[in-house]
């Protein structure tokens, strides 16, 4: 389906042919069969001998360059479709990540499904067909004037009628269209919602309150699609009734012409065909108007997209060794959340960060991957800047387990590689550390099965020993667990801890956490309190106040 551009520039050549073939010959075909039933009429036998095999031919091309016209349009079309959205992908993925989590992930689903479709089929249904359709129409108009000029300007007028009633019939149309979808959609919601927690209503008793909340929601749907239909009504009489209206005033202004023996027969069949192409300036003018504000909205949402910056990667490798904060300040918006957090993690050091929930740890772990920049302060690994290492390399040593780990709807197996090749045995070993075995029991086609949407619900400690085994196979030099393990119980929790220890020997580990188990195993911990790091030992550090009060009514279990 991928094409080369300069396959694309040469297509363009065949569309306009195409196009251009079709015009001329949705008018010819008419004006041939004008001059048959002249011939036939006047018992010309030569003249009907002549135009007849003329006509075949040029209803053939007709029958031919419109669907062929149309494929050829739509497969540029398809193409540029394609091309945009590969771009905006790859904007996408390499995009800054602070630039990305604020566009959004609905705002990027609708330019791909919808913005680049309406800009394209803007440029080649519209811009790329309107030169041609207005040639088609002013020669028609042309010949209207000089059957009658009185004539052709009563019908252009009345074109303009028709095409404002219509006009603006269609606008309070698309208004109350958008209407019914938008009542539409609160509906579907609704029964969305209700249908996922329908244990929550049960328990609550709540099932009239929810029927109720439905009969309200159907009642305005339906309200809002009556009056849809009834604009929609308005829209079809002002088309038909204008096309009627214009096929009368020729047949009668070119039965007269005909009469005074200006015009034969067979015109002014001619004239009746063609006649509906008055309307077609205005119109295209006012389509052309709306489809241009429609589609200049989806051309700023695709621009913007493709401007997004891409993320700054430095060129070094790795080095490894310690970690280093140094006086970083940090916010997301106007209040810091780190204020000059300085602090150190050896090379193999293992250590649990701690603080209270919303104090910044989560942060600290985003500067340090580097989808966040601090706005003050240096972080280095080895003495080397993180900016100065390239991205890929300084992801790849420091994995890290998110505090939500994040399920594909795919199989279990995709999910764990995510796209990395390596052999059963490993994957074996990987799965049996992460505990993922006792997931493996419950599914039926074991690592095959699929989860994630559709597929398998996972629970939120199955998703974490996921998360877990990811990082794992991908032997990181530096592993951080962000609340990794706060969803296992107690025993799955040991387990992991016992086969974790052995492989993470060597490895620097920073593990976040909130429990007083899993924080006074540690050799020394990292305490993130007031934008700041203490570190020390659990047993100084539960000399602090502030530090003690997390783990109230924890201690000794
Ligand atoms: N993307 C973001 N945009 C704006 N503010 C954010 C963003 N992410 C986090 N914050 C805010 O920054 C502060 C620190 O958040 P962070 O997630 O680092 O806390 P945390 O210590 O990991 O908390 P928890 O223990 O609940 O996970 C919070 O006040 C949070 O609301
Ligand atoms: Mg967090």
């Amino acid at each position: 389906m991928k094409m080369r551009k300069s396959f694309l520039l040469f297509l363009i050549l065949p569309v306009c042919i195409t196009l251009l073939l079709s015009r001329i010959y949705y008018l010819l075909t008419p004006l041939l069969l004008a001059f048959i039933i002249d011939a036939l009429s006047s018992s010309d036998i030569s003249s009907f001998r002549l135009c007849f095999p003329i006509l075949l031919f040029s209803s053939l091309i007709l029958a031919l360059s419109y669907p062929l016209g149309s494929f050829l349009l739509g497969m540029f079309r398809e193409n540029l479709i394609y091309s945009t959205r590969m771009q905006v992908v790859k904007v996408f993925s390499r995009g800054d990540f602070s630039a990305v989590s604020t566009c959004g992930s609905g705002n990027f689903a609708s330019v791909l499904d919808t913005d680049i479709p309406v800009f394209f089929s803007f440029l080649t249904e519209r811009l790329f067909q309107l030169p041609f359709d207005l040639a088609m129409s002013f020669f028609v108009i042309f010949l209207f004037f000089k059957i009658s000029p009185f004539f052709a300007g009563l019908l252009l007028s009345f074109g303009i009628i028709i095409t404002i009633l219509s006009h603006v019939s269609s606008r309070r149309l698309r208004e109350k269209s958008h209407g019914a979808q938008v009542a539409k959609g609160r509906l579907r919601q609704f029964l969305t919602e209700t249908s996922r927690g329908p244990w929550v209503v049960k328990a609550m008793c709540a099932e009239r309150w929810r029927k109720k909340g439905f009969e309200k929601l159907q009642e305005r749907e339906t309200e809002k699609s009556l009056e849809r239909h009834l604009f929609s009504g308005f829209v079809m009489l002002w088309n038909h009734s204008g096309a009627r209206v214009i096929a009368l005033a020729i047949l009668l202004a070119g039965g007269i012409a005909m009469l005074d023996g200006k015009i034969s027969l067979g015109m002014l069949f001619f004239y009746l065909t063609v006649g509906p192409l008055v309307f077609s300036p205005f119109y295209y003018f006012i389509s052309l108007v709306r489809d241009y504000r429609i589609s200049s909205g989806a051309y700023r949402r695709i621009f913007s997209m493709l401007n997004i910056p891409t993320e700054f990667s430095g060129s070094g490798g790795w080095v490894g060794g310690r970690i280093e904060f140094k006086d970083i300040w940090f916010s997301y918006g106007d209040e810091w959340v780190l204020k000059g957090v300085s602090f150190a993690v050896e090379p193999g050091e293992h250590v649990a960060l701690v603080g209270r929930s919303g104090a910044g740890k989560s942060t600290l772990v985003n500067l340090l991957l580097r989808f966040y920049e601090p706005q003050r302060g240096k972080i280095r690994v080895g003495g080397m800047d993180v900016r100065d290492i390239d991205l890929g390399v300084l992801r790849g040593r420091i994995g890290m387990v998110p505090q939500d780990v994040f399920i594909f709807s795919g199989t279990l197996r995709e999910n764990i590689l995510m796209g990395m090749d390596v052999d059963e045995e490993r994957l074996e070993k990987v799965i049996r550390m992460a505990g993922i075995d006792r997931i493996l029991e419950k599914l039926p086609e074991g690592l095959d099965s699929v989860v994630g949407e559709g597929g398998y619900g996972l629970s939120g400690g199955e998703r974490q020993r996921v998360g877990i085994a990811r990082v794992l196979l991908r032997e990181p030099e530096v592993v951080i667990f962000d609340e990794a393990m706060s969803a296992l119980d107690s025993y799955s929790e040991m387990k992991i801890k016992e086969f974790i220890e052995d492989w993470g020997k060597g490895r620097t580990f920073v593990v976040i956490a909130h429990r007083w188990s899993t924080v006074r195993d540690f050799p020394s911990v990292l305490f993130l309190h007031e934008g700041r790091v203490i570190k020390s030992t659990h047993e100084e550090l539960m000399r602090i106040k502030e530090y003690r009060e997390m783990f109230k009514g924890e201690e000794g279990k």
